[in-house]
């Protein structure tokens, strides 16, 4: 069997045992490589299950990320842009610096103040990481909005979050097509609680004549200072769906979010001052708030964010980034690298990728036989591939090996180890240890300082979510393996949310946007294996009685993607009379799956109307669907 390892030649065992000593201590001294502007009192203030973090402690994000800088890296770049177009630009740390003050102080002029909410709609430009900077800055939350939703989506979240500002741009480009942002954005307004002010990102022509064009920036002083804020003051809210119907704020926190994202991505991807470095992921998701946003500005790295999709032109659009820039540091999702291993396996060779050194991966399962491609011939064999396991909720990776700290045997398919300070175990039904190689529920035993402080407005969500389920303990929602060596095999969701591209979508959040058309009764939604995008979307709809079901089809794709957006697009439809369910009433979604998937029908006891499969079977023979997943 071949041997994968992380050796790039790093050994720091006093991390590892310093952790595995008093592990609040250890965050203690990770937290002093920052900047802080008056220490804290108390290392961790654990009042289960709240963590509070470096209580007392005041600090700035955007002053470690900027600020700290300006003395030695002033003319560094910061960011490499690349537009699908292929023009590029690049951002200095001293042009960041100048860039984020201006835009706070934009801010501040239209009212924004310290614990204030500012909405983000903005595509893959250098903006949207100077809006989040700037709104840190002056300690106001952002909340950033993925450019792929809806504008309904966007208006449930400028009011849950009671943001006063919202920062748009006229459009953004992907795939050869123009997204109408403000258009989007002007519809959320029509129904906006609190927005005074939107502030718009000029790409083209014609601006909404209430809105402050983003210009209006140079008419600012380019001198703000930070302020400081609270460690355990919140930095962001980031929706992401869960198990309900409605998606949850997840609020982190300031200090010990920065600990997190700034330890990791230090201990996981190496970072030298010579490095490049390309996360391919989007900043509307919490991989590009925390390793596109911040923790590479922390570390003073050089990134490359390319707004584009990764096939445009042609499939080799990723080679041709990586070769141009000189990328070493290649940071990507499972379902990207499926798509360019199945169109054409060996393109990348025709480009000269020598400059890589360090391969990851995250938001999905990776299967071992793409770990091994993207090791061998992405990496030529040479560049370790870590496969970091986390959340929107935990703020930054849990699960890596760590290149940058420590050498270690891969296994292809396994994320290793939980990183330093991490107290993690897999247990069964019961809630006891489950024995190794054996399936269950991941759990995280002890507080870590980028754990979320809780959900926007929700305390007791956040309770039952999270940790009641293994009541102490903090329950993330996955199936897990661990292996004799205590490696760790992710294995998925144990719970009703869907990974569809990497990207989170609940399947009751499609239901009850479903059974919001009239003519719709009831609704089950279920994911079924997709060869690249790990998960596809397939819906079950029950009409009301009397309806006429003409049309359909194209009518509930129409109200998903009006209502939620583009992400949660479905790939069938199906029209049925009934719908199978359990004498209590409830829908049997594992049943409907196994139909679709041509899986063995496992016991049918429970079942109240037997017929409901026949006529399920049916209509999906009829159109082909069955077992051809
Ligand atoms: C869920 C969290 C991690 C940031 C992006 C996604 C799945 C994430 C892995 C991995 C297997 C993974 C889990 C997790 N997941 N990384 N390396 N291997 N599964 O953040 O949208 O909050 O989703 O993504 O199921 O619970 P998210």
């Amino acid at each position: 069997m071949e041997v994968y390892s992380t050796n790039l030649g790093r050994s720091d065992p006093s991390i590892r045992e310093g952790a595995s000593g008093d592990n609040v201590q250890f965050w203690d001294e990770q937290a002093r490589l920052l900047h802080w502007f008056t220490p804290w009192k108390e290392t961790l203030r654990w009042n289960p299950p709240f963590a509070r973090w470096f209580v007392g402690g005041t600090t700035n994000i955007s002053y470690n990320a900027l600020d700290i800088h300006q003395d030695d890296i002033a003319d560094k770049p910061a960011i490499i842009w690349e537009g699908e177009d292929g023009t590029s630009q690049t951002v200095s740390y001293g042009t960041l610096y100048l860039q984020v003050q201006k835009t706070a102080n934009l801010l501040k002029s239209l009212g924004v103040r310290k614990g204030d909410r500012v909405t983000i709609y903005l595509p893959m430009i250098p903006e949207i990481i100077v809006s989040m900077m700037a709104c840190a800055r002056l300690g106001a939350v952002h909340t950033v909005v993925f450019s792929g939703f809806s504008a309904k989506s966007l208006a449930d979240r400028m009011n849950d979050s009671g943001s006063t500002v919202l920062i748009t741009a006229d459009v953004g480009y992907r795939r050869g097509r123009i997204i109408p942002l403000a258009q989007t954005a002007q519809e959320a307004l029509k129904s906006s609680l609190k927005i005074r002010h939107t502030i718009m990102v000029q790409r083209q022509d014609g601006i909404p004549s209430t809105w402050v064009p983003w210009t209006e920036i140079n008419n600012k002083s380019d001198k703000c200072a930070a302020e400081p804020v609270e460690s355990t003051d919140p930095l962001f809210i980031l929706y992401t769906s869960g198990t309900t119907g409605r998606p949850k704020g997840v609020l982190h926190g300031t200090g010990g979010y920065m600990t997190h994202i700034h330890s990791t991505f230090r201990w996981a991807f190496d970072i030298q001052d010579t490095d490049i470095y390309h996360c391919t992921a989007d900043v509307g998701w919490v991989t590009g708030h925390s390793y596109v946003a911040y923790a590479p500005f922390l570390c003073g790295a050089t990134e490359v964010m390319y707004e584009g999709a990764p096939d445009h032109p042609n499939p080799s659009r990723t080679w041709q980034i990586l070769e141009k820039h000189k990328v070493s540091i290649f940071y990507t999702t499972p379902t990207a690298l499926r798509m360019l291993m199945r169109h054409n396996a060996m393109a990348a060779k025709s480009y000269n990728l020598s400059s890589l050194r360090l391969l990851g991966s995250v938001g999905e399962p990776i299967n071992p036989e793409v770990w091994v491609w993207y090791h061998d011939v992405i990496g030529d064999g040479r560049c370790p591939v870590i496969d970091t396991w986390w959340q929107t909720e935990t703020g930054g990776m849990l699960i890596s090996a760590l290149p940058g700290l420590e050498s270690i045997p891969l296994k292809p398919g396994s994320g290793t180890l939980p990183i330093p300070g991490i107290d993690m175990a897999v247990l069964d039904e019961n809630g006891k240890t489950a024995p190794p190689d054996t399936k269950g529920y991941l759990v995280v035993r002890n507080p870590w300082p980028g754990m979320m402080l809780t959900l926007w407005g929700d305390e007791q969500k956040y309770r039952d979510t999270y940790w009641s389920r293994f009541p102490d303990y903090y329950y993330p929602g996955d199936y897990a393996i661990q292996d004799k060596d205590g490696y760790m095999w992710l294995l998925g969701r144990a719970d009703d949310i869907l990974k569809v591209s990497g990207h989170r979508i609940g399947t009751a959040e499609l239901e009850s946007c479903l059974v919001s058309h009239k003519k719709v009764a009831e609704s089950a939604v279920i994911g079924v294996p997709d060869e690249i995008r790990g998960e596809g979307i397939v819906v079950f709809v029950v009409l009301r009685s009397g309806m006429d079901g003409m049309g359909m089809e194209s009518e509930l794709e129409k109200i998903i993607v009006s209502q939620i957006g583009t992400v949660a697009r479905p790939d069938a439809i199906h029209i049925v009379p009934i719908l199978p369910k359990t004498r209590s009433g409830k829908i049997m979604r594992r049943l409907l799956k196994s139909l679709v998937t041509g899986k063995q029908i496992g016991d049918l006891t429970t079942m109240e109307e037997p017929g409901a499969l026949d006529e399920v079977r049916r209509i999906l023979q009829d159109c082909g669907c069955d077992e051809s997943w």
